[in-house]
């Protein structure tokens, strides 16, 4: 046998994964083990800094539980969630169709279901705002009977989570677009927030001396009968730092202003965002366009 070296060991260890039967496998841990050992001779890696990355992630996955999804946070603030959903939007995205954005580490199944109009506040208290529009196709006409679910931070820039029992869903809802696929939802004004800076990620982030904040936002995923489901969020473009998402999640064109007096406003009184959704037909190839999960469905798994 031949001696390995920093070079040929690279090699060995893709020719000994070559039988993998899956095709895509194959091909994606001949990739990873590539750049993997790349950047090991790039960085010259020490075994002190082996260890060090090895602690790292145990203490990311130990922070992991079904309310919080630790991994999700280190794929977001590293940029990597961006760039899975600007790749998976170049490849699947039709026409005109919004741009998206993350699902982060928030979104939880079987929200409540409200009815147009109404209040997705049940608990927490603030300064109120209207989110209205409609739900078009790529021709502009609207979808009926579209799901459109929000989450959202309170007005103190704490998600439901984070305040109440896992139990207890507020600032979350599910709405339904009517026969002209308009929709209206009632909520507080989010207010921006730190990621979870108390674990690894947040270690991480500080010792890169960034700032940890995301610009205020509302999250929206939409679904509707043979259209490809929209996962998105529109963030409020007066926050600090709508120029400098940790998570890099912001597009131009979901920067919103509430404001009062709006032409066509259910309720002229409040600050309110028009904002028309629109949605691509469904591709026979197509899957899933999250990037993310209800935390308890991974821990699950
Ligand atoms: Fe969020």
């Amino acid at each position: 046998m031949a001696d390995l070296d920093q070079n040929t060991v690279t090699e060995a260890v893709i020719a000994q994964m070559a039988d993998t039967p899956d095709p895509r496998l194959r091909e994606v841990m001949a990739s990873l083990v590539r750049h993997l050992h790349g950047f090991a001779r790039e960085v010259k890696l020490t075994p002190a800094e082996w260890l060090a990355a090895i602690g790292f992630l145990t203490r990311v996955g130990q922070t992991c539980t079904p309310i919080r999804q630790e991994f999700i946070l280190l794929s977001d603030t590293l940029g990597l969630s961006r760039l899975v959903n600007l790749m998976d939007d170049k490849a699947n995205r039709v026409g005109e169709a919004t741009e998206t954005s993350l699902l982060g580490p928030f979104y939880r199944e079987a929200a409540p279901q409200f009815g147009y109009g109404e209040s997705i506040a049940t608990r927490a208290k603030g300064p109120e705002m209207m989110l209205f529009g409609r739900v078009v196709n790529e021709a502009g006409e609207g979808v009926p009977h579209a799901t459109v679910e929000i989450w959202q931070t309170d007005a103190d820039g704490a998600y439901d989570l984070q305040v109440n029992n896992p139990e207890v869903m507020d600032m979350r809802g599910q709405f339904r677009t009517d026969a002209e696929g308009r929709y209206a939802i009632r909520t507080l004004i989010p207010l921006g927030y730190s990621i979870p800076m108390d674990g690894p990620v947040g270690a991480m982030v500080r010792a890169q001396n960034r700032h940890g904040f995301r610009p205020a936002h509302i999250h929206v995923l939409i679904g509707a009968e043979g259209y490809r489901e929209l996962v998105t969020a529109l963030y409020l473009g007066d926050d600090d730092h709508i120029d400098s998402d940790t998570v890099f999640g912001v597009s131009e064109s979901l920067v919103v202003h509430p404001r009062a007096g709006l032409e066509g406003a259910p309720d002229p009184a409040l600050p309110s965002v028009r904002y028309d959704f629109r949605i691509a037909r469904k591709a026979a190839h197509d899957t899933s366009g999250r990037v993310g999960a209800d935390p308890s469905k991974i821990a699950a798994e």
